[in-house]
C-alpha cells in the first residue's frame, strides 16, 4: 500500500481507505467481512471528504505504522503499542497537557511503555494541529557556531528562536529542558514549559568508578532522559493524516552513547572521555575515539540499569530484530528495512543485522516526515 500525501483527492483517499480497511479485517480476528464497513466508509467519504476510524482501526493502524517503520530496529513488539486516542483535541494548551501526561504514562516509573497519543486529524476544512518540537523532551543548546555551545548543539536554533519569543531560558546547564512548541488548529505556535515531574532523567556514571566514584564521572554531571518520544512525524492511516501523533519506544544505548553524547555536532564528548580515560588522543591510530565510544556506551547502559530504567543494548536488540523478521515471514508478510539505520553505529559487524541486506519499500500505514518538519523543529519562522 502506497503512502498517500496530504491534500489528496477523495478518489485517492478512497483507494487508500479501502486497502487499509481490508488489511484491518484480514489481520483482526473476529473482524469478519469488510463489506459493511467499506460501504459505510465510502458513504462518509462522499458526504464529508474524509472518514473517522473506529477506535480499533486507529489502534491497529498506529501499530502497523510502527511495523512499517523501516528505520526502526525495535519492531518486535509492534503489536503491543499503547494507543491514547485524543482525536478530539485541537487546541495547543490541551495538546501540550496531554503530551506531558503521555510522558508520565510512557515513563511508568522507569518501566518504559511504547505509547502513542493521537490528536485531531487533517480534515478537508482544516489542517490538524502540529507539534513543532521534534521530540517531547529536548535539551537546550546555547550559543552558535561562532561560540562554544552549552548543551545540545542540535537544538541551538530552536533555543535561540524560543529566547527571542520570550522564553526566559533555563539555568544555563548543558541539560536544560526546552519548552514544547505546539501549534493548535487555527492558531499560531505556542510554547509550554515542560513540567519537571513529566521527565525522568538518568545520571550517567561509569561502572568502573561507580562505588565511591573514584574517577569523577558523577561530578561531571552527564545525564540523559529516559524516554525518546518523536513528536514531529505524521501518522498516515488509510488516507487519513494525523499530523500530531507523538510516539515513543525505549532507548537503545547506542542512540545516546554513540550519537547524542558523542557526535561532533551534538555533545561532542569523545575528546573529554578520552582524556578522562587517560588515552593518547594525539593520533587517530591509537583508536582512542573507538575506545572512548565503548566506555561511554558502557556508562550509558550501566547508568540506566542502575536507575532501573528500560534500555536495550545493541546486541540484544539486533537479535530481537531477526526474530521479528522470522515471525513476520511466517505470517507471510515482507519486512522492509533501511540497512544504514538498522545497523548500530558501533560494532556493526558484531551484530547479526549487519550481515544481510533488506528491501527498503515504503508502505502504509506509516509515520512520515512532512515537508517543513525540520525547519519547524529548528524554530524557523517561529518569530
Ligand atoms: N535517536 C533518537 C534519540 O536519540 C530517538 C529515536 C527513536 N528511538 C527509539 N528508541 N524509539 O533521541
Amino acid at each position: 500500500m502506497e503512502i498517500l500525501q496530504r491534500r489528496s483527492t477523495t478518489a485517492q483517499v478512497w483507494g487508500a481507505a479501502e486497502e487499509f480497511i481490508r488489511l484491518f479485517h484480514r489481520e483482526t480476528p473476529g473482524a469478519g467481512d469488510p463489506r459493511t464497513r467499506l460501504a459505510a466508509v465510502r458513504a462518509e467519504l462522499a458526504e464529508s471528504g474524509t472518514y473517522r476510524h473506529t477506535p480499533q482501526e486507529l489502534v491497529h493502524g498506529a501499530r502497523v505504522a510502527w511495523r512499517n517503520s523501516n528505520r526502526c530496529i525495535g519492531r518486535l513488539y509492534w503489536n503491543s503499542l499503547r494507543v491514547r486516542d485524543r482525536r478530539g483535541l485541537t487546541d495547543s494548551d490541551a495538546i501540550a497537557a496531554e503530551c506531558f501526561e503521555h510522558l508520565r504514562e510512557a515513563t511508568n516509573g522507569g518501566r518504559v511503555r511504547p505509547t502513542i497519543t493521537v490528536f485531531a486529524p487533517d480534515t478537508p476544512q482544516s489542517p490538524g494541529p502540529l507539534i513543532w518540537s521534534e521530540q517531547l523532551v529536548r535539551y537546550a543548546g546555547y550559543g552558535d557556531h561562532h561560540s562554544v555551545t552549552v548543551g545540545d548543539a542540535r537544538n541551538a536554533p530552536l533555543t535561540e528562536a524560543l529566547l527571542r519569543l520570550g522564553w526566559p531560558g533555563g539555568a544555563g546547564t548543558p541539560f536544560d529542558l526546552l519548552p514544547l512548541v505546539v501549534q493548535g488548529v487555527d492558531d499560531k505556535p505556542r510554547w509550554f514549559d515542560t513540567p519537571a515531574d513529566a521527565v525522568l532523567e538518568v545520571p550517567i556514571r561509569h561502572p568502573d568508578g561507580d562505588d565511591g566514584d573514584g574517577d569523577g564521572w558523577a561530578d561531571w554531571g552527564l545525564r540523559w532522559h529516559a524516554v525518546p518520544a518523536i513528536s514531529n512525524m505524521c501518522l498516515e492511516i488509510g488516507g487519513v493524516h494525523y499530523p500530531a501523533a507523538p510516539f515513543n519506544g525505549w532507548y537503545m544505548g547506542t542512540e545516546i552513547g554513540a550519537r547524542n553524547l558523542a557526535d561532533a555536532d551534538r555533545y561532542n564528548l569523545l575528546p573529554a572521555v578520552g582524556r578522562r580515560l587517560g588515552l593518547d588522543t594525539s593520533s587517530d591510530r591509537s583508536l582512542w575515539k573507538d575506545r572512548a565510544l565503548v566506555e561511554l556506551n558502557r556508562a550509558v547502559l550501566h547508568s540506566f540499569d542502575r536507575a532501573e530504567v528500560t534500555i536495550a543494548d545493541h546486541h540484544t536488540e539486533s537479535r530481537r530484530f531477526l526474530t521479528h523478521l522470522e515471525r513476520e515471514e511466517r505470517r507471510g508478510r515482507d519486512v522492509g528495512a533501511d540497512w544504514s539505520w538498522i545497523v548500530p553505529p558501533i560494532s556493526g559487524s558484531a551484530t547479526p543485522v549487519f550481515h544481510r541486506t533488506y528491501e527498503d519499500r515504503q508502505v502504509s500505514p506509516a509515520y512520515v516526515h512532512h515537508p517543513g518538519a525540520q525547519d519547524r523543529a529548528q524554530g524557523r519562522d517561529l518569530v
